[in-house]
């Protein structure tokens, strides 16, 4: 592949802390990851086998051990916690399985936050909120709240927010496991057009077989390590 890289995490280690005092348990134990440009990464592997715990490394929610996590020349594991709010919120979309909107504000609100929060004015970022609920089919719900809302329109209105900042990256974590077989397909068809169409890499976590066959790349996490 010719796509240079856009992140790369190198040498990745993370246990955890036994609260009944036994032994650490070690998830990642040296965990290797280049993420090129504009491809979509699935990463397969059993459940506890370390997948979401790598994926918050890599998006800066979690610190690992020991090893880096490189974009270009920053290493964002090294930035100090607010460095790294800004960071995330300026380079990452997070887009998980149950969606993390917020439940008191409406569709539009969650969408616009990321924007605000960097500085926007509240009329561009509701300009640009309701531009990203036309295109994924949910301007009709702007007003509604997050409960008012089916599943298949919260990861909707979910992507919408991720993708708020224009992120180079969308870290996604079983986005789809929620959803039935009609709303995978319209959620997984947004990922493909944002590599597309956008040039956004996407490192994505599932379960499901025919998503990890149609990914550029596929990782399969094992023993702590990545093959
Ligand atoms: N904050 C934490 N404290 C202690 N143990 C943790 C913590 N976070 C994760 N773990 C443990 O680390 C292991 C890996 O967890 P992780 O959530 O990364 O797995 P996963 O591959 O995402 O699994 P699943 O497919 O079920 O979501 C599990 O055994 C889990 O119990
Ligand atoms: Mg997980």
């Amino acid at each position: 592949m010719s796509n240079s890289i856009l992140l790369s995490a190198k040498g990745i280690h993370k246990s955890f802390e036994d609260e009944n005092g036994g032994a650490p348990l070690e998830v990642l134990r040296g965990v290797d990851i280049d993420v090129p440009e504009a491809t979509i990464t699935s990463i397969v592997g059993s459940s506890g086998s370390g997948k979401s715990t790598l994926l918050h490394i890599v998006g800066g929610l979690d610190k690992p051990d020991s090893g880096s996590v490189l974009w270009g020349n920053t290493d964002i594991s090294s930035l100090k916690n607010n460095e790294l709010a800004t960071f995330r919120n300026k380079n990452i979309g997070f887009v998980f399985q149950f969606h993390h909107l917020l439940p008191e504000f409406t569709a539009i609100e969650n969408i616009a936050m990321p924007a605000l929060i960097s500085g926007k004015s509240i009329e561009e970022a509701t300009e640009r909120a309701l531009k990203l609920m036309e295109r994924f089919g949910v301007a009709e719900r702007r007003n509604h709240r997050p409960t008012q809302l089916s599943g298949g329109e919260q990861q909707r209105v979910s992507m919408a927010r991720a993708l708020m900042n224009e992120p180079k990256l969308i870290l996604a974590d079983e986005p789809t496991g929620n959803l039935d077989d009609a709303n995978t397909q319209i959620i997984l068809d947004m990922l493909f057009e944002l590599r597309d169409r956008d040039g956004v890499s996407v490192l994505l976590i599932t379960h499901e077989k025919s998503i990890a066959q149609r990914s550029d790349i596929l990782l399969e996490i094992k023993s702590g390590t990545i093959s």
